[in-house]
């Protein structure tokens, strides 16, 4: 088996490769002068399974993705393992609104005619792999984030809506302390509004757990929530760190004591790694 990692997740891709101890390559990326993407796996030759670590997000990254498998099966992969750790066009996963694509859909259709086994990390809703027809797996970062926060004195995991408690009582139940939720009502792209904690946040250190932060207006909401409920300190854990617009800078500028994220997205915040979930999941084939 070798590991590819694509532009977006050289760092990870390598400390996967570690973890398994197996051969780790990145793919040689660039643009040409229209902006096009080029890509070389310099070797001779693969024997045996390659197992490419890419992001879908930003679009150029897909395309990336789609050139490397193509000249890793060229070069003779038996088997192709495309590991996305973060997933993009997972929230557009149904009908909103009369006339709109099946975004999530269409990249899963796209995906699944090019690989042979597709592992994800906690996709915004795990029903979209439903639209492969290959193997397919999402691990949970889970494991990861209650092992970085175990030590550091939380009293309580809370997930910023419903939608999320899964991964709160996830997190909560691994550091062995309650889980609770916010009730979220988005206002537009930017903006939430999240009602008062019914839970007693009073002088407790609060967790927030939640699969991705992208404007972090979610975030700062439900921070400012927590924080009027009489929180002692609010800290942030998500997986994906997409942090649009400066949401990064904004948000440690905030009243939140600390913002962290998993690496599935290479960030200042990445402090969270998902390496060892994911080789696990490798090594099982
Ligand atoms: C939504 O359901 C997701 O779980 C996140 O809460 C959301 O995407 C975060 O977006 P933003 O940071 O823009 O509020």
């Amino acid at each position: 088996m070798i590991v590819i990692g694509g532009s977006s997740s050289v760092g990870l891709a390598k400390e996967v490769a570690n973890n398994l101890g197996c051969e780790f390559m990145q793919a040689s990326t660039t643009r040409f002068p229209d902006g096009e993407c080029y890509t070389r796996l310099d070797r001779e030759s693969i024997e045996g399974d390659a197992v490419i670590i890419q992001n879908t997000y930003p679009d150029g990254n897909l395309v990336e993705m789609l050139l490397i498998r193509d000249a890793a099966v060229t070069l003779g992969a038996k088997r192709v393992i495309m590991v996305i750790p973060y997933f993009g066009y997972a929230r557009q996963d149904r009908l909103f609104k009369p006339g709109e694509p099946m975004s999530a859909k269409v990249m899963c259709g796209i995906l699944d005619r090019v690989c042979d086994k597709v592992v994800t990390v906690d996709l915004h809703k795990e029903s979209t792999l439903d639209h492969f027809t290959h193997e397919h797996v999402d691990l949970k970062a889970a494991a990861a984030i209650a092992e970085h926060f175990k030590s550091e004195g939380i009293d309580m995991v809370l997930s910023p809506d419903i939608g999320a408690s899964a991964r709160a009582k996830d997190v909560g139940d691994r550091m062995g302390v309650p889980y609770d939720h916010l009730e979220k009502t988005r206002l537009s792209g930017t903006e939430v509004r999240i009602a008062p904690a019914k839970s007693d946040c009073a002088g407790k250190r609060i967790l927030i757990v939640d699969d991705m932060i992208s404007t972090g207006g979610t975030i700062i909401a439900a921070s400012k929530a927590l924080k009027e409920a009489g929180a002692a300190s609010v800290t942030v854990a998500c997986t994906h760190g997409v942090f649009v617009n400066n949401a990064l800078d904004n948000l440690r500028a905030s009243a939140l004591k600390e913002v962290l994220c998993c690496n599935t997205i290479d960030t200042p915040a990445s402090g969270i790694s998902v390496a060892g979930i994911i080789a696990d999941e490798l090594r099982k084939g």
